[in-house]
């Protein structure tokens, strides 16, 4: 197959259960960057019950964001890490328009600007039946229906308005997350390998 050397820096935008984590990690695999996952290095944080962890846990379990300050710590750290200069996906960050400045001036710092913004959209049924799905196979905590719920909301009023930040650069493509993992990973690399085609 052949992969982009084009773009290596990306974000990836989406709701809850549109596939960010499964795309990204396959992604990860085939460009060979970085996957940085904010809410994986959350989890990490409560089940090894550090300080951050002790913070995260209850935002978490409710569906709200955690507070700017925490993930802007947890995220420099990651992108300071010696892989990150074979470039990286970002996989659940930025969440909010803070985060998206906050973002852009460390990417500044070191020299790693993002390339695009990939938003996967799904419709809202098909999100509640994976999450649901989810719940019964992982049992995590916030895939119950009320915090599915209330992930969406979040979602809806915090991180849809991140998409505009990227369109007004002109780097937001969209792509249909609709379909099977492997229909929507290949929408993926086609969008990735040809950024003016779309
Ligand atoms: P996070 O872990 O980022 O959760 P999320 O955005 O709600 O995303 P999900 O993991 O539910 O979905 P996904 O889009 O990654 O889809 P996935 O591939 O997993 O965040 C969790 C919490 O951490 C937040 O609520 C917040 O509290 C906190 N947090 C994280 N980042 C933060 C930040 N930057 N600032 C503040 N707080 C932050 O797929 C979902 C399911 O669908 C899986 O079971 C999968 O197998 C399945 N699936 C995937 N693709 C397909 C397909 N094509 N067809 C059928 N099933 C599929």
């Amino acid at each position: 197959m052949i992969l982009t050397q084009k773009i290596m820096r990306i974000v990836l935008l989406g709701p809850p259960g549109s596939g960010k984590g499964t795309q990204a990690a396959l992604l990860r695999d085939q460009l060979g960057v970085a996957h940085i996952s904010t809410g994986v290095l959350l989890r990490e944080a409560v089940e090894q019950q550090t300080e951050l962890g002790k913070k995260a846990k209850s935002y978490m379990d409710a569906g709200e964001l955690v507070p700017d300050d925490l993930v802007l710590g947890l995220i420099e750290e990651r992108l300071g890490q010696p892989d990150v200069a074979r470039g990286f996906i970002l996989d659940g960050y930025p969440r909010n328009l803070s985060q998206a400045e906050a973002l852009d001036s460390v990417l500044e710092r070191i020299e790693q600007p993002v390339d695009a913004a990939v938003s996967v959209t799904v419709n809202e049924s098909e999100i509640v039946d994976r999450l649901s799905r989810r719940a019964i196979e992982e049992g995590r905590s916030d895939d119950t229906e009320e915090v599915i719920r209330n992930r969406m909301r979040v979602y809806a009023e915090q991180t849809a308005p991140v998409a505009g930040h990227y369109a007004r650069r002109g780097q937001l493509r969209e792509v249909d997350g609709m379909g099977s993992v492997e229909e929507v990973n290949q929408r993926l690399l086609d969008t990735l390998e040809n950024p003016d085609a779309g």
